[in-house]
């Protein structure tokens, strides 16, 4: 009887040993109908796949578990495994060099930036990383920014004197000086509420964040500027990734693979859908500026390129533009 009982013991805790999965927390800010919260999802499920059950990704969208200060404090401190914050909120860790991607038209289009993310300088950018005990995994799309008001956007004069949510980005300060205007480095979560309450007058954000956060219900005016890049690099806990064994990293890899391509397979159609639900709204009003009229903010914010050039390193700047030339 005793023997049967050990036996059994003994089987039973074998049995939990093998069902014993790893839960990987995937904390995120955005809605999760959105690039980066699909493709979060989507790895989720790849990863459950190809890891036959070993693997559990819980994601959590919209700042339900940290916003964005603290998402990064969670995952030094292995409180949470993998994020995805936008590349302009790297600066505050203390690698700047990430806010090469915030220049202002600095890339005409995706496969320009490509040409940066999938290049020398997107592996330089990410080996960064890893001495503030973090890995990064991949880069996934967003998109182009706009800016949003409540007064009608048409020059950069336009946006002079006016009060505007940034992310964390001294560049992107910067930028907002540029035109004159007035930065306001603001968690995302925050920024509904904001613009409600006129703690700040506009912001800038791919339109898939702007309909998805419902800005639209407190931004009379949207202008298609598509002045500058809004991306993410998916990163985990150095630590613990390096301790997973092979047979669980090797799958998580692929389905990270396969997630980083979706990702950016849907990001244009995202922000295109989010577009014509914003015009649909009937609450904004989205203008699409002339040729000239977009040039002449592109001549207001080039000189962004200059006076920033130190913070992201000549070298960093000079390789980005090789590549894009
Ligand atoms: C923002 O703070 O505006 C964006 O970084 C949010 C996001 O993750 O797309």
């Amino acid at each position: 009887m005793k023997l049967k009982l050990i036996l059994a013991s003994a089987l039973l805790a074998a049995g939990c040993a093998v069902s014993a999965q790893t839960v990987i927390k995937f904390s995120h800010v955005v809605a999760a109908d959105t690039p980066k919260g699909k493709a979060a999802e989507f790895f989720a499920k790849k990863a459950a796949e190809l890891t036959k059950g070993k693997v559990k990704v819980e994601v959590y969208a919209n700042s339900t578990l940290y916003k964005d200060k603290e998402e990064l404090e969670a995952l030094q401190i292995g409180a949470v495994q993998m994020l995805a914050p936008s590349l302009a909120k790297f600066g505050p860790l203390g690698v700047k060099e990430f806010e090469i991607f915030d220049f202002p038209f600095i890339f005409d289009d995706t496969a320009d930036l490509h040409k940066v993310t999938q290049g020398p300088v997107g592996t330089g950018l990410m080996a960064k990383l890893e001495p503030r005990g973090i890995k990064g995994l991949a880069f996934w799309d967003n998109g182009f920014k706009s800016f949003s008001a409540n007064t009608p956007i048409k020059t950069p004069a336009d946006l002079k004197g006016k009060k505007l949510r940034i992310q964390s980005s001294k560049v992107l300060e910067e930028q907002t000086r540029a035109l004159g205007a007035i930065p306001q480095v603001m968690a995302f979560a925050e920024v509904y509420q904001a613009l409600q309450t006129g703690v700040v007058d506009g912001t800038e954000n791919p339109i898939s964040n702007f309909y998805t956060q419902k800005m639209h219900e407190v931004q009379k005016h949207l202008t298609i500027t598509n002045h500058g890049y809004l991306g993410y690099a998916v990163i985990v806990n150095k630590k613990f990734w390096d301790a997973l064994p092979a047979d669980v990293r090797g799958p998580l890899e692929q389905a990270m693979k396969e997630a980083t391509v979706y990702a950016n397979k849907i990001a244009q159609d995202e922000n295109d859908l989010a577009l014509d639900g914003v015009k649909k709204s009937g609450k904004t009003t989205v203008y699409v500026p002339t040729k000239e009229e977009r040039m002449a903010f592109k001549k207001a914010l080039v000189p962004v390129h200059a006076k920033m050039a130190e913070r992201v390193g000549k070298d960093t700047l000079d390789e980005v533009y090789k590549e894009t030339a």
